[in-house]
């Protein structure tokens, strides 16, 4: 797909020329460090994938776009203070490297950076970047404040977890497409079809995060493997297999969800490992993924574009399908 590599390069060179300079160092350089460790780039590649859909100029989306990955990267260093992560894309986290403090601090700024890219947009037009910007950022803070009470709750509804995901990661792939279509004047309604396209996504590739959290491949990952099962993320993972968990599995849910002695992490992770096996929780989760899926994929036919147009899009949404990092 010809497009999508063009599209995919302009990031890549877009983002190798992204450089933050100031004082104190200290302050900058996180920000250097955890945009150099790479990543999917995906909500960029997003941005200008929606802004070509609409016949956009993509020079005109590459700015708001990089924000978009800025502002990703600021919440990756706060969630790993949060979710308490030695390891991002395969090297230390920001609080590991460096220290708490200082996680906290140059998130903040590049919070603000985020913002200054995000002005970059012509007329009009910024005034709605930004009131979906403002709206996506407050939705998100929203979902990682639930993803965290959950850990501390038993009661938790796979609506109440569906809900979490939406906010804490789809509505930001909804926000990168759309922050493309509005670039390029897109009507409003198609714009939002674009925005609820990136949402069910999200929700499909949230899924599959929690997925790769327990199986996927840790060189590729680059992340701790099983983190979520030891703080105990109410994960769609978890939540299923406490509905369908009977007699001794479902004991074995109870005597470890809650432990958290670190000497028996090891074991925590075999014994709730060993329930969603014999549940047959991971083709289930991976299922309900697919699925979500293909409710975006019924978003983008009704967008009244031609067909021809969408095929970039439906190429990259199918690599994020069957994401292995
Ligand atoms: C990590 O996002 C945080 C989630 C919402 C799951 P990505 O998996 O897109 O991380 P990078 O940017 O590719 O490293
Ligand atoms: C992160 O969700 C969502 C945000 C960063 C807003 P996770 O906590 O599952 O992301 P990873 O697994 O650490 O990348
Ligand atoms: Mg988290
Ligand atoms: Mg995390
Ligand atoms: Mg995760």
């Amino acid at each position: 797909m010809k497009r999508l590599e063009e599209l995919s390069d302009q990031i890549e060179k877009s983002m190798e020329r992204l450089h933050f300079s100031g004082e104190p160092a200290n302050l900058y350089d996180p920000l250097n460090y955890i945009l150099s460790l790479g990543g999917k780039r995906m909500r960029p590649l997003l941005t200008l994938l929606g802004c070509d859909l609409f016949h956009g100029d993509i020079k005109k989306a590459v700015q708001p776009a990089l924000g978009i990955e800025v502002f990703h990267n600021f919440t990756l260093l706060h969630d790993d203070i949060m979710d308490q992560a030695p390891l991002r894309r395969g090297q230390a986290t920001v609080h590991k490297k460096w220290n708490e403090p200082t996680a906290i601090l140059s998130g903040d700024l590049m919070l603000v950076k985020a913002y200054e890219l995000m002005m970059k947009v012509d007329g009009v037009q910024m005034v709605k970047v930004l009131e979906l910007f403002n709206q996506t950022a407050a939705g998100v803070c929203e979902g990682q404040q639930m993803d965290m009470d959950f850990e501390k709750s038993d009661s938790v509804s796979v609506n109440d977890y569906i809900q979490m995901i939406t906010l804490k990661t789809a509505v930001l792939l909804g926000c990168g497409l759309k922050t493309g279509a509005l670039v390029a004047s897109a009507h409003e309604s198609d714009a939002d079809l674009l925005y609820d396209y990136g949402v069910n996504m999200g929700i499909g590739f949230q899924l599959m995060d929690d997925v790769l959290d327990v199986y996927g491949d840790t060189a590729k990952v680059g992340k701790q493997v099983a983190g979520d099962i030891l703080s105990d993320k109410k994960t769609w993972l978890l939540l299923k297999a406490f509905e369908l968990a009977e007699g001794e599995d479902l004991a074995i849910l109870n005597k470890w969800v809650g432990e958290r002695d670190t000497t028996k992490s090891e074991e925590k992770i075999a014994a709730v490992k060993g329930v969603y096996e014999r549940l047959n929780i991971r083709q289930l989760a991976t299922e309900l993924s697919e699925n979500y899926f293909l409710k975006a994929e019924r978003l983008l036919d009704a967008i009244p574009v031609e067909k021809e147009r969408k095929l970039p899009l439906l190429a990259y949404s199918e690599l994020i399908k069957e994401r292995v990092s």
